[in-house]
């Protein structure tokens, strides 16, 4: 296919974000523009040479730089123009659904209120509900490389916002940092009425994509590409069709792969595991949806076949609701049979 035309293709194809840092689409652009009206002096002196320090050898280095990025938000208004730059960027590119994960710790261990953070983010993914028809779930993560006790105080943080938080996660640091250390923490979420997700088998080897399924009970795994390592892993996931939320671009920046050849995503397709392509932290990656969608249909030579498939499975694996689901569902294949 030429670029341009799997470019097209990609382009209408109604998608569903199911892995999105909302920190991580804090694009260097508005950082400067919040970090001015903030006072805060950014360690950087221009858009180009923030982009230049977007450079890393693994998850850490990155991490090291997010969290540092995200020191400017401060007030409930900077949380709103985060997420609604963010939503106005993915209508562009015919997002329809998204399921967004906010990292409270970052913002409350710097003395920001839990309530400035989500007022922001729920006034912005509300109007991007009602102005541009997204709709959408949110996802409070907890930060792995912190103890599991910081975790249970932020969990206590949310029960106000409950109505507003549809599951939590777990991302950060991984090596070091298993699943295992958080079971209390994610049994006691669940008994709140929370969905369970956590991010296994990035960095991590495939016995903490076990340890998420089988002791954190999570419903996806975000990211999940080492589970081809273990094949009773695999047989797992099929029979209890269990999604893993990919990152292509991530994978790439990241270091998790060598290079976009390498993405398991078309061998976890051909076995039949319910995968699905996202963008993680689109500013720091260097694309979005379609981007995502793009990089890997061109490395791995996918078909329209199995973006079809890449698109339906981001609904299915989505927390939708059956009818919400069946109508996305049904528009995808109609887009591609058309
Ligand atoms: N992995 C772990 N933690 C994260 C990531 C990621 O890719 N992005 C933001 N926090
Ligand atoms: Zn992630």
């Amino acid at each position: 296919m030429e670029s341009s035309e799997l470019k097209e293709i990609i382009q209408g194809i109604p998608k569903a974000e199911l892995h999105l840092h909302i920190e991580g689409s804090f694009e260097p652009e508005l950082m400067f523009e919040i970090a001015k009206r903030n006072n805060i002096d950014l360690a950087y002196d221009s858009i180009e040479s923030i982009k230049k320090a977007y450079k890393f050898n693994n998850l850490q280095e990155f991490l090291d730089i997010y969290y540092t990025g995200a020191q400017v938000l401060i007030h409930e208004q900077d949380f709103f123009d985060l997420t609604w730059a963010y939503l106005t960027k993915v209508h562009s590119q015919n997002v329809v659904h998204v399921e967004i994960f906010f990292d409270p710790q970052t913002h409350t261990d710097r003395g920001v209120g839990f309530d400035v953070v989500i007022n922001g983010i729920h006034k912005a993914l509300e109007k991007g509900k009602q102005e541009l028809n997204i709709s959408y779930k949110l996802i409070m993560s907890y930060l792995r490389h912190l103890s599991e006790e910081a975790a249970f105080s932020t969990l206590e943080s949310s029960l106000p916002f409950k109505d507003w938080i549809d599951g939590v996660g777990l991302d950060s640091s991984e090596m070091g940092n298993p699943p295992s250390k958080f079971v209390n923490v994610f049994k006691a979420s669940a008994n709140h009425g929370y969905q369970l997700v956590a991010h296994a088998g990035e960095e991590g080897p495939s016995d903490y994509i076990w340890e998420a399924l089988d002791l954190l009970k999570v419903v996806r795994i975000d990211h999940g590409n080492r589970c081809l390592d273990d094949e009773a892993l695999v047989q797992r996931l099929l029979e209890q069709n269990i999604p893993l939320t990919l990152c292509p671009l991530s994978n790439v920046e990241l270091k998790v792969i060598q290079k976009m050849e390498d993405h398991p995503v078309r061998k976890m397709l051909d076995k039949g595991i319910l995968a699905t392509i996202h963008s993680d932290d689109p500013a720091y990656f260097g694309g979005y949806m379609n981007e995502n969608y793009y990089e890997t249909a061109k490395a791995l030579d996918l078909d329209k076949n199995q973006l079809m498939q890449l698109a339906i499975n981001g609904f299915e694996a989505s927390w939708l609701s059956t009818e919400a689901k069946e109508k996305h569902i049904s528009e995808v294949k109609e887009y591609f049979n058309s």
